[in-house]
């Protein structure tokens, strides 16, 4: 059977940055070990004010085709993942084809198009659709532009002020991917849960702790729904566990959940037994609370376990490294985490090919998934092609008054009129209002 998975990425990040413990911890009166020591956070990127989801996504995708020399014909199918649409009806998707065809010859008539929605798991939904549209057989020898794009903005002096983000991963599924292959077998975690939600609203209503608690009910239940369908797994299965990663904080309380579960009835657990005993069993104890007080007390130990840590530092440490520079993408989360993590690989010349990663999904409200990818032989080149440094190190560090007037330009309740901190150069910019309220957007040399 013929694999297909994910050919190529790019990425684009909001022109700003915000340096979290040097300029905004202080001006909040913040410790800044908050951020790099609680979240795991160094920066945020923000969008200027000729920037938003339509023009970071078109941005992403048309650094893509350029690269991977292909024309508007080539895709059969745009789908945008996102949570900061600013249209009911028409999808972000016919926005940013109409982009790129202000940049090709040819256009996307062909191509079908469409937006997803649920919060920051619709990245790999999309990705998931795309699969299932070639596996199917519907493609015609075409590829699927799947474009995760958010400006994850919360409102002022909300906690979640602490993890914004903003910022785009354009990817190309195809057959034969250069690099990875998506497993066919997935396992859920879903129910309905009210952590995070934007009900007819610009800015989201979130409940951070519970958030985190939510995060981790799903993808334990996802976990146990793909062991249920894949072979027998054990912490060293996979090369690298990219995460959703809403901070890096977040991923380390995932991490070792994901460890402790699948080290359970392993020579890991053997080999640990002597240092922090065996992992409970909800049989040998007389209720719930006793044996989730022992749990508790075993994965503290087990936190401070060379052995855990060793395999948290290479198998999931880095996945982290784009998200400290960039904040919650949301959909594009853990997206940038794979790329991270096979950037590290390349930086490190490790050979990776034919590897499995254990990609772990989420998006509040809520619902995660758990699934495979294995490694193709074109990866190297691939992220060798990816300018995330160059990106990361363009950006423009914003003073806290700039940061506050950049986030009122970008509040639908504000009427702003407010200059930009750059000048864009080879990119698309948002350039004003057509007459039926859309937004309007050119191309810039
Ligand atoms: N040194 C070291 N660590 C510190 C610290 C310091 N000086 N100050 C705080 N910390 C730690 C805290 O102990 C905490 O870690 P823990 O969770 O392991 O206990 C972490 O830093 C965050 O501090 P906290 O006081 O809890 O921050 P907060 O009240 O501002 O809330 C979030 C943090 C993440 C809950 C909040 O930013 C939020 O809601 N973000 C949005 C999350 C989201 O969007 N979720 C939905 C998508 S999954």
């Amino acid at each position: 059977m013929t694999a297909v998975g994910i050919d190529a990425m790019e990425i684009w990040v909001g022109n700003l940055e915000l340096d979290l413990p040097g300029t905004f911890a202080p001006a909040q009166g913040e410790d800044p070990g908050k951020y790099t020591k609680g979240l795991g956070l160094h920066s945020s990127s923000f969008p200027d004010s000729y920037e938003d989801i339509v023009t970071m996504g078109a941005n992403a995708a048309h650094r893509l085709m350029d690269r991977k020399g292909l024309e508007p014909e080539d895709i059969g199918r745009i789908d945008v993942a996102t949570e900061s649409a600013f249209d009911n009806s028409k999808p972000v998707s016919t926005y940013i084809a109409g982009c790129l065809e202000q940049v090709y010859e040819g256009d996307f008539h062909h191509a079908n198009k469409g937006e997803r929605k649920f919060a920051c798991i619709s990245g790999t939904q999309s990705v998931n659709d795309a699969f299932n549209w070639i596996k199917s057989g519907r493609s015609r020898g075409r590829s699927a532009l799947v474009i995760a794009t958010d400006t994850a903005l919360y409102a002022r002096d909300d906690p979640g002020e602490a993890t914004q983000g903003a910022g785009a991963v354009a990817m190309l599924i195809s057959e034969d991917p250069s690099l990875v292959e998506l497993s066919t077998e997935q396992g859920f975690g879903s129910a309905d849960e009210t952590d995070f939600l934007k009900p007819q609203q610009q800015f989201p209503s979130v409940d951070g702790k519970r958030s985190m608690q939510v995060y981790l009910a799903r993808m334990r239940e996802a976990l146990e729904d793909y062991e249920a369908i894949a072979e027998d797994i054990h912490p060293d299965s996979f090369a690298y566990i990219p995460f959703h990663t809403p901070f890096p904080g977040m991923v380390r309380k995932a991490a070792l959940l994901a460890y402790r579960h699948t080290s359970r009835d392993t020579d890991v657990e053997d080999s640990l037994a002597e240092e922090i005993g065996r992992q409970p069993r909800e049989s040998e104890f007389e209720d719930r609370e006793s044996y989730e007080d022992a749990v508790r007390e075993y994965t503290d130990a087990l936190a401070e376990t060379e052995t855990y840590q060793s395999w948290y530092e290479a198998v999931v440490e880095p996945t982290l490294s784009i998200s400290r520079e960039v904040g919650n993408w949301y959909t594009g989360s853990v997206h940038i985490a794979r790329a991270s993590a096979l950037r590290h690989a390349y930086q490190n010349d490790v050979d990776l090919e034919g590897k499995t990663l254990g990609v772990g999904s989420y998006g509040s409200g809520a619902q995660a998934e758990v699934h495979a990818e294995y490694v193709q032989s074109g990866w190297r080149e691939e992220i060798e092609a990816m300018n995330v440094e160059e990106q990361l190190d363009s950006r423009y560090d914003l003073t806290f008054e700039e940061y506050e007037t950049i986030h009122d330009a970008h509040n639908h309740d504000l009427d702003t009129d407010i200059e930009a901190l750059t000048t864009p150069e080879n990119e698309f910019v948002f350039d004003g209002w057509g007459r039926m309220g859309e937004r309007q957007y050119s191309y810039v040399e």
